[in-house]
């Protein structure tokens, strides 16, 4: 399994009351496979996402990416494992306002310092996700679907293991939204990257192998979606 997470739990205290988000999760990812994570507004899969990627720590629970114990490594070796091996997608799409577009992208590879020779393929992905004429732009003067796709391209430049992706379609027209779920698919099946994708689009994650559905920060079922 290239993911592991057992009795993951998250509990926030706001306002002196503790708030438990996520409670007893327990979730196995085999490798390759693409698992769409569906639920409620507030059901808890931002912040699984979060703790499964190393971005948040758990209160409670382990989770064993692709054979590290995350949480059992310091703040610099889960850095340097996220950088190495593990994509992301926010949900806000967190670029660097001081960076342009093809910049935003080449970040991860600039933090393994080969920025220069991937240039071509930075371009390639904007071109991809058909922001060959934007490349130059920093993002207040890209779209908010525009900067969802830096934010994709730049998911995917270094090719990652894992990619971890929060609503990658949230803010797309159906065209752009049919081009971008065709590259991750893409992704999924060539590249042999493993899929974890939250979403609110029912039809997209039926094309999923396997869909886990969260409620109230319980994972209430998880059965086969229509690509498995
Ligand atoms: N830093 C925080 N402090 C306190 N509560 C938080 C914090 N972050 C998230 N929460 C709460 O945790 C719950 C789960 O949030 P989360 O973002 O994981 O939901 P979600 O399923 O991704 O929802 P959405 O579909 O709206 O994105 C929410 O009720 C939210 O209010
Ligand atoms: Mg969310």
């Amino acid at each position: 399994m290239i993911i592991q997470a057992h009795g993951l739990e998250k509990t926030y205290l706001s306002g002196g009351h503790p708030l438990t988000v996520l409670r007893d999760v327990d979730l196995e990812v085999a490798p390759e496979s693409f698992v769409a994570v569906v639920g409620p507004s507030g059901s808890g899969k931002t912040t699984l996402l979060g703790l499964l990627a190393g971005l948040d720590r758990p209160t409670r629970g382990r989770v064993i990416l692709d054979g590290v114990d995350i949480f059992a490594s310091t703040e610099d070796e889960r850095a340097e494992f996220r950088a190495r091996r593990v994509g992301f997608v926010f949900q806000s799409f967190h670029l660097l306002p001081t960076l342009t577009a093809l910049e935003n992208v080449l970040v991860p590879l600039e933090l393994r310092g080969e920025g220069r020779e991937h240039r071509d393929r930075a371009v390639d992905l904007l071109a991809r996700v058909g922001l060959s004429g934007r490349m130059e732009h920093y993002p207040s003067q890209l779209s908010g679907g525009e900067q969802q796709r830096v934010a994709l391209a730049r998911a995917f430049v270094h090719r990652p293991r894992i990619l971890f992706a929060d609503e990658p379609t949230g803010n797309l027209d159906g065209e752009t939204e049919k081009g971008v779920v065709s590259i991750l698919e893409e992704l999924n099946r060539e590249s042999r990257t493993t899929l974890v994708l939250v979403t609110h689009d029912l039809s997209l994650a039926e094309r999923a192998h396997r869909i886990v559905a969260l409620a109230n920060g319980e994972i209430v079922s998880d059965r086969p979606g229509g690509g498995a």
